[in-house]
């Protein structure tokens, strides 16, 4: 009986005659992680995404792309769009030797070097195209900011998408800003080292949780409310005092500095640091601003908890059995 034989069929279908490969132009961008070549072939079409491609271990993009971006086939499509290929660091065609010693960068580094090009090119949307290393790079570049420049992630890490879109003053002065911040490089370095953040692994009764006393403050609109309620969820009720501030978006410090100074002052008279006497004069003098309703943990019965109520303006805080009020 005949055996059946694997056969390899590369498929050949070279471009038609009159079909001749489109100019391609080399750039090299610094970033935080070094400089980065990438090859654009074509012009940007007007509301089209770019292709971006990233090739795999052992290639480069043209040996990795160039069957299939040169395939006849594959012509009427790529007409259509601008096509960046990105080679990773060191793997372009001529590429010096690193030096000895040289730390490469990490595959998450790789993907953060990916808004330097795009924001070089100034293109905002891409269809991704990766091999192998490559389709790692582009999934994790996917995960963390697709569609906006590192600035505009980190203010939606800052500011809720209400605040965002009602454009305020305060919003304008921010992403200024950062927009313009001389240090913007250093900026991404924090950034990037905060999305590779470990979990805290808190556990609520268990050896991993703070045994101090702590003030978690969150605004009700905030853009990560849910992680700082959960966060509450795992600290030990009896030392944490937990402020749900009403009308409050991601950053309560600039937008209600008034009422987080009042809360503080409550938190740290609970430790004993600031006189009652002291307290009841502070709170007085804080009367007007004190108007919105802030909502209260869960657990109200058994943590230290810090209210404010809208009926009566009153402003309370409580340590575990001791519940202090004091009207303004
Ligand atoms: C392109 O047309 O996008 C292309 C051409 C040659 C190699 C790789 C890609």
């Amino acid at each position: 009986m005949a055996e059946l034989q694997e056969v390899q069929i590369t498929e050949e279908k070279p471009l038609l005659p009159g079909q001749t490969p489109e100019a391609a132009k080399t750039h090299s961008v610094e970033t935080p992680y070094g400089s980065v070549t990438f090859t654009v072939y074509g012009t940007p079409k007007p509301k089209r995404p770019a292709i971006l491609t990233y090739h795999d271990v052992g290639l480069n993009y043209k040996s990795c792309f160039q069957p299939l971006f040169q395939f006849g086939d594959m012509q009427e499509i790529i007409q259509n769009f601008v096509r960046v290929h990105v080679d990773a660091p060191g793997m372009e065609e001529g590429a010096p030797v690193f030096p000895l010693g040289y730390q490469y960068p990490s595959l998450d580094q790789l993907a953060d070097m990916i808004p330097c090009v795009l924001q070089y090119l100034n293109f905002s949307t891409v269809i991704g195209v990766g091999v192998g290393a490559g389709a790692y790079i582009l999934s994790r570049y996917a995960l963390t900011g697709l569609t906006s420049s590192i600035p505009e992630m980190i203010l939606g890490h800052l500011f809720s998408q209400e605040e965002l879109s009602g454009n305020s003053e305060l919003i304008q002065k921010y992403r200024n800003i950062i927009t313009r911040a001389p240090n913007l490089d250093n900026i991404e370095l924090y950034w990037n080292s905060y999305n590779n953040r470990r979990d805290l692994n808190f556990e609520r009764g268990g050896d991993i949780t703070l045994k101090c006393p702590v003030m978690l403050v969150v605004g009700d609109q905030a853009p990560h409310e849910d992680a700082v309620v959960e966060c509450n969820s795992k600290l030990d009720p009896t030392q944490t005092s937990f402020l749900k501030m009403a009308d409050s978006g991601g950053q309560p410090q600039l937008t209600q500095p008034g009422k987080l100074t009042e809360a503080f002052k409550y938190f740290l008279q609970g430790m004993g640091y600031m006189a009652s006497s002291c307290m009841t004069r502070l709170s007085r003098s804080r009367t007007a601003s004190l108007t919105s309703a802030a909502s209260i943990d869960g657990n109200r019965s058994r943590s230290r908890t810090l209210s404010q109520s809208s009926e009566s303006g009153t402003l309370s805080s409580g340590p575990p059995g001791h519940t202090m009020e004091v009207s303004c």
